[in-house]
């Protein structure tokens, strides 16, 4: 995808800065044979850095085997201060989560991210880590859509906006491959249990047969059509939460569009692009600069101080990749347009933005940009990272 970005006009309220802290594990807890759910400590100095919206991840850093390597995790607890809870799913030949899975325990410190992301319900929360002060009005329904660790950020909201009020209803398809590979299989139950009447939940086993055909198999367009039809609450759904592999976040999407499922009743977090390309392959990339040959000057603001490189035009470097020449702690996770980590906003100057899973329509409309996916397309290019 190739996205003209016009220059910003003055953007809302700016979000919180995100920054790296140590922060020491607490628990490290075995939720099936290849996911693990971790517990960080946050002390109490720290706790307004670590503020969240159910829904929001953390990205973690650390070294492994001499590289650095930096991977989002959502947070799975609902709201709460003095921790932050995140799942990591072994990913078949994955260097983190297979490292997580074997090796992680209590102890030990890794970086940790102050939470973002935009997954999270379009309902105000009148303060961070405050669920019980969202704002629901009336039978507020929610239906969500999961597959594999999507459940993560799921039943984060799924226990916010429960708990918020007795008349919210919420809805969970959670698609996985078998029973055993079910992520918080008891807490899904126990959710089952304090909300007989207010939260159904529908598990759908693509290599186990179920009682009911329309529970076992992949979901695929028709599936999920009858589903629809015959399953789930879907009139006057409140808001649709999206949180799986590429394709079948794609085609909930279709099908929701082509059922006239307005776009701003749909959230949806991707954790890959499904792109065979290494997304970390960016950021970083080794990039000459010549000051004598022809050069893109890119000039950003982070933390207050303004930096500014020279990208040399033949180098088709993004503006992430540039701006860590300068500026190792320019803020990033994936490097693959879903995560929103990079974003910042366009103040004098044109890009083109590849790709981008993470940034709303209004957001682009603003001018805000993914640093990561963004080349200039003009001689030279003001970015606000505080924005
Ligand atoms: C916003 C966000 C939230 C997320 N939340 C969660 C969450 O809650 N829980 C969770 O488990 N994950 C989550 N993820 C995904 C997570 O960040 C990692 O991408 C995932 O754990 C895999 O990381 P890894 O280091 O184990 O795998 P990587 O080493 O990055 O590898 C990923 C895949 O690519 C394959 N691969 C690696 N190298 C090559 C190569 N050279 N050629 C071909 N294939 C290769 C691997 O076999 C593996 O299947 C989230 C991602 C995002 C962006
Ligand atoms: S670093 Fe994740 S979108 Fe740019």
């Amino acid at each position: 995808m190739t996205t003209p970005v016009p220059a910003a006009v003055p953007a809302p309220a700016p979000p919180r800065r995100t920054a790296f802290h140590p922060l020491t594990v607490s628990e490290v807890r075995r939720l099936t044979d290849d996911a693990v759910e971790v517990t960080f400590a946050v002390p109490e100095e720290l706790e307004g850095s670590y503020d969240y919206l159910p829904g929001q991840y953390v990205a973690l850093r650390t070294t492994l085997d001499g590289t650095e390597i930096r991977r989002s995790y959502s947070i799975c607890a609902e709201p709460r201060p003095g921790e932050i809870r995140v799942a990591v799913k072994r990913d078949l030949g994955g260097r983190f989560s297979t490292w997580a899975n074997d090796f992680l325990k209590a102890g030990d410190v890794l970086d940790v991210m102050s939470p973002s992301g935009g997954f999270i319900s379009k309902h105000p929360m009148n303060e961070l880590n405050h669920p019980g002060d969202l704002d629901l009005s009336g039978e507020d329904v929610f239906v969500a859509v999961a597959a594999g660790s999507g459940i993560t950020p799921v039943i984060s909201i799924a226990r916010t906006v429960l708990a918020a009020s007795e008349t919210v209803r919420f809805d969970l398809v959670y698609a996985n491959k078998a029973a055993m590979d079910v992520m918080f299989l008891e807490e899904l139950a126990d959710l089952k249990d304090r909300y007989p009447s207010r939260f159904a939940l529908h598990h759908v086993l693509s290599r186990e047969q179920r009682i009911s055909p329309l529970l076992s198999g992949r979901i695929d367009a028709e599936k999920l059509a009858t589903l629809i039809d015959s399953v789930l609450p879907t009139r006057n759904v409140d808001e649709w939460f999206l949180c799986g592999p590429f394709e079948l976040v794609q085609m909930c999407r279709d099908t929701l569009a082509s059922r006239g499922v307005a776009a701003e009743k749909i959230r949806f977090e991707l954790f890959t692009t499904g792109q065979p390309n290494r997304p970390e392959g960016q950021a970083g990339r080794p990039v000459a600069a010549d000051p004598d040959a022809d050069n893109y000057s890119i000039t950003f603001r982070l933390d207050g101080l303004q930096g500014k490189v020279a990208s040399p035009t033949h180098a088709c470097e993004t503006l992430l990749n540039a701006a860590l020449r300068v500026r190792p702690d320019v803020p990033f996770a994936c490097a693959g347009g879903v995560c929103g980590t990079c974003r910042a906003r366009v103040v004098t100057g044109t890009v083109e933005m590849e790709e981008n899973y993470a940034l709303e329509p209004d957001e682009v409309e603003k001018g805000y940009i993914l640093t990561c996916q963004s080349r200039p397309t003009s001689p030279a290019v003001t970015v606000d990272y505080d924005a």
